[in-house]
């Protein structure tokens, strides 16, 4: 541990005190006393102990008072109370409220020492994890989440805290608002880091695929089927599945999904035998989730079992305070990407970037700093280096789409289908939104382009 460790007594009797204190710096400690609650609370805010050994009874306030007001705070306190003769009742009230351990007085000094060191020794270990921790999310596979503002703030320190249990957690967000990221972050962050990691795009799989893809399937279980095959969930064993688009899948599915969660295990499509499963499940939706639910599009129960934790992700537009610094992140990473010096850029263009209403959020920011730093010719980028939009924004047009008399149907479909996506900012779900067509039309659509042209 960098430093020394800081404990706090609480104890309202000075000779006590005194000892203590000065046996505890003998021991190098850092020591603050307090003498009553009131005392122990404000040095619980200002000195940031590590450690509180606080007496059970106390003036104006005890310690199972203290003991509520460091849960409400939310703070990671290592407490140990004071107990005095006949105060076993409340000394195990105290534990159930958070304290870690209870001496009696009168406290034998050898025994306070040993169990002090035990306590230091595991306060190491947990700052070093912390540390590996953070460490990873700045490196995590998709690279890090970057933001300062408060919302984002308020997102990571989620991330950390849900990473190491194994509850679900719905992740809600406009489109690339960085729901995925997220989900794999908290993978990367959690003890299951070194087991797989799979995501499952519920809207981009066709309705019938949906289950064998899911649970997979045995030999046999269809035309086709010449092998077993494992599904996601198999595939995630002792890891971590993401669903997403959770509110595409078909309500008879969901309730399949909801049983598989619930019971960990599993049986293949065709099959007879149940598979045994330890797969923490993460889902993810672009939608208002609670309006889904009230729709019919996400199941209630389903809803209930998989939303324990929801983090909202906060759309760009939101916390433009953000903006400068992704911007100047992904300038640094297509730079290294291309193998050109870092470009420079305008202000007119930065400040285009910061006014723009962002429907894509971070990819499309992504995305526009990406082409800028291809097309830009000089050193530094400039407004001409943004896509038309931009420009055409910046001149006050809107968008607009040509057609070529003699186009069949089908190319002008396909043609207001792609740029739709693109004046969405790559934003699928909200391109189908505006063509009034339902995701899984487009994705279709968008699967059958593909097909022709390969
Ligand atoms: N806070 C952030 N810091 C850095 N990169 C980010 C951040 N948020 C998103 N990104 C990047 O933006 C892109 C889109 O993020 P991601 O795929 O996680 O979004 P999403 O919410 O899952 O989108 P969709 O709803 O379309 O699936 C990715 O390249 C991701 O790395
Ligand atoms: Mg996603």
């Amino acid at each position: 541990m960098p430093g020394k460790c800081r404990v706090l007594v609480a104890e309202d009797d000075k000779a006590t005190h005194e000892e203590w204190s000065e046996s505890l710096t003998s021991w190098g400690y850092e020591v603050a006393v307090a003498e009553d609650g009131d005392q122990a609370l404000e040095l619980i805010r200002s000195f940031s102990p590590q450690i509180f050994l606080c007496d059970l009874k106390m003036p104006r306030r005890d310690g199972l008072e203290l003991l509520k007001d460091i849960r409400e705070m939310g703070l990671e306190l290592h407490t140990v109370i004071i107990s005095g003769e006949g105060q076993i009742p409340e000394a195990v009230q105290a534990i159930k409220l958070g304290a870690l351990d209870y001496l009696r007085k009168p406290v034998d000094p050898h025994h306070l020492r040993q169990m002090l060191k035990t306590l230091t020794e595991n306060i190491s270990v947990r700052e070093e994890n912390l540390r590996l921790r953070r460490r990873l999310m700045e490196t995590g596979e998709l690279g890090p989440i970057y933001g300062q503002s408060i919302a984002m703030r308020k997102v990571m320190s989620a991330i950390e805290r849900l990473a190491g249990s194994s509850a679900s957690v719905i992740i809600c967000g406009e489109s690339g608002t960085g729901k995925e990221l997220a989900a794999r972050t908290i993978h990367e962050l959690s003890p299951r880091r070194s087991a797989p990691y799979i995501g499952v795009n519920c809207a981009a799989i066709p309705e019938t695929l949906m289950e064998s893809e899911l649970f997979g399937y045995e030999r046999g279980a269809f035309t086709g089927a010449d092998r077993r095959k494992e599904g996601c969930f198999e595939l995630a064993n002792h890891g971590t599945l993401l669903l997403d688009e959770i509110t595409e899948m078909k309500a008879e599915l969901q309730a399949k999904l909801l049983r598989v969660i619930e019971e960990q295990r599993l049986r293949r499509v065709g099959g007879t035998q149940e598979v045994a499963l330890d797969v923490r499940v993460l889902a993810a939706s672009n939608r208002d989730i609670e309006r889904a639910v009230k729709e019919g599009k996400l199941r209630e129960d389903l809803y209930y079992r998989l939303g324990v934790f929801t983090i909202q992700m906060p759309p760009l537009r939101e916390r433009t305070e953000d903006i400068p610094l992704l911007i100047d992140a992904f300038l640094n990473f297509f730079a290294e990407r291309e193998h050109r010096p870092v470009p420079s850029m305008s202000e007119e263009c930065r400040d285009l970037l910061k006014t723009h209403p962002w429907p894509g959020n971070v990819r499309q920011l992504r995305n526009v700093i990406e082409r800028a730093v291809i097309v830009c010719q000089g050193s530094a980028i400039t407004a001409a280096d943004l896509p038309p939009e931009f420009r055409s924004h910046a001149q006050g047009e809107s968008g607009w789409l040509k057609i070529r008399l003699g186009s069949s149907l089908e190319d002008v479909e396909r043609e207001l289908i792609l740029r739709t996506i693109e004046y969405a900012g790559g934003n699928k779900t909200r391109a189908a939104e505006i063509l009034g067509v339902a995701p899984k039309t487009l994705y279709n659509r968008l699967e059958r382009y593909e097909e022709r042209q390969s």
